[in-house]
């Protein structure tokens, strides 16, 4: 097929367009190039799609297959306008953050009710309209093309090649073993999708014409089980790596109220603990009815394996935990106290950061 990816400079399209030519199809790739470079094998056509010509590199391409990811309405709209009608089968990319109730677990698509569109005009790339905006971009592929599109809506998407860092710091924290701060209770879930079996279903369910709405993100686990099969998948890479591995991780589980009084963020960012949200407004964001998806064709690959290639990848690209053990000036770098990414992760607490809240925990 010839598969038009809308980005493919940067993780997930990136990993859509590596897998497109992996299974033989014929690759274009259409972005700025300011994010990064797309894989090889593809052929690729610059474009700015902030313009309202900008998709005029394409003019005349015909296409089997469009891939889409973008977050502002308008260009979604020209690139349907401009591409939609030759094309077989349009894949938008959405999220789950379109769903307005993230306190309920176990919604689909069928019972979710999603945000109410930005206006007809509005077009904001701000934060807090992400969800909004992802409404309005899907209902102008729906209207348009809605007996050849499939909008997925994704979950967290994790793996090698993922900047936010929101998976890595775990696979990153656990190779390092010793006493590992866990946040909230085993049983909270916890549900990811690695992006080469998002970008694999993505790839087939273009080749086989599935068509419709599905939340795209793997079966939900307990946040224990998570953290032992993450740590179970790293332990190979810490038994090789010879000096900086650490004992076998000891989770000490540390209640979100604790947490909380001690200002530790959620989720991302600094002073973080990736993968935690609270409850009871976030109960259901890591926990979304995935059977339909699944019965579509998704296939997860084993957490633990997700997350051996994180660390490998994690380490190849120099991103490590600040406050190692030698300390805050120490080879792990500055602790972000700064206000600067803590070194090399983007999510996290740093060493010393977790020391000194595990060390209250102890105290109380
Ligand atoms: N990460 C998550 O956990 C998560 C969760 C749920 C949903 N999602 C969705 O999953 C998708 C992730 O996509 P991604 O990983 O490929 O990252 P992304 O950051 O959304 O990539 C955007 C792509 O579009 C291109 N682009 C951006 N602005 C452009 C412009 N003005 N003109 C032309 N091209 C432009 C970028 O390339 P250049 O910058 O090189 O132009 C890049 O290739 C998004 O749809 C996101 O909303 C992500």
């Amino acid at each position: 097929m010839r598969i038009l990816v809308l980005g493919g400079t940067v993780f997930l399209s990136a990993a859509v367009a590596a897998e497109a030519v992996a299974r033989g199809h014929e690759v274009t790739c259409a972005a700025r190039g300011s994010s990064g470079e797309p894989p090889a094998g593809v052929s690729f056509v610059r474009v700015d799609r902030d313009a309202p010509d900008g998709l005029a590199p394409l003019a005349g391409r015909e296409f089997d297959a469009v891939v889409d990811v973008a977050r502002l309405p308008s260009q979604v709209r020209r690139a349907v306008a401009a591409l939609g009608e030759g094309v077989r089968h349009w894949t938008f990319v959405s999220s789950i953050s379109v769903y307005t109730d993230n306190s309920t677990p176990g919604q689909n698509p069928h019972t979710g009710q999603v945000h109410d569109p930005l206006s007809a005009d509005a077009d904001e790339a701000d934060v807090e309209n992400y969800g909004p905006a992802k409404v309005s971009c899907e209902q102008a592929v729906l209207a348009a093309l809605a007996d050849r599109a499939n909008v997925v809506r994704a979950g967290l998407i994790v793996g090698p090649g993922d900047r936010s860092d929101r998976f890595t710091y775990w696979p990153v924290r656990l190779a390092r073993g010793g006493e590992v701060l866990a946040p909230g209770a085993p049983g909270d879930p916890v549900q990811v999708i690695d992006v080469r079996d998002l970008a694999a279903w993505i790839v087939r369910s273009a080749e086989s014409g599935v068509v419709g709405v599905f939340d795209a993100t793997g079966p939900t686990v307990g946040r224990g089980e998570f953290l032992d099969r993450v740590a179970a998948g790293v332990s190979d890479a810490v038994a090789g790596a010879g000096a900086g591995a650490s004992a076998e991780p000891e989770l000490t589980w540390v209640d979100q109220e604790f947490l909380v009084a001690q200002e530790v963020n959620p989720w991302a960012g600094p002073r973080s603990l990736p993968v935690w949200l609270p409850r009871p407004e976030y109960a259901g964001m890591l926990d979304h009815d995935v059977s339909a998806t699944l019965a579509a064709g998704l296939a997860v690959r084993d957490l633990g394996q997700t997350a051996r290639d994180t660390l490998v990848w994690a380490r190849e690209a120099g991103r490590d935990l600040a406050d190692g053990p030698d300390g805050p000036d120490g080879p792990d770098g500055p602790d972000g106290a700064d206000g600067a990414d803590p070194a090399g992760l983007r999510a996290g607490l740093t060493a010393k950061e977790e020391a000194e809240v595990l060390a209250a925990w102890h105290r109380r």
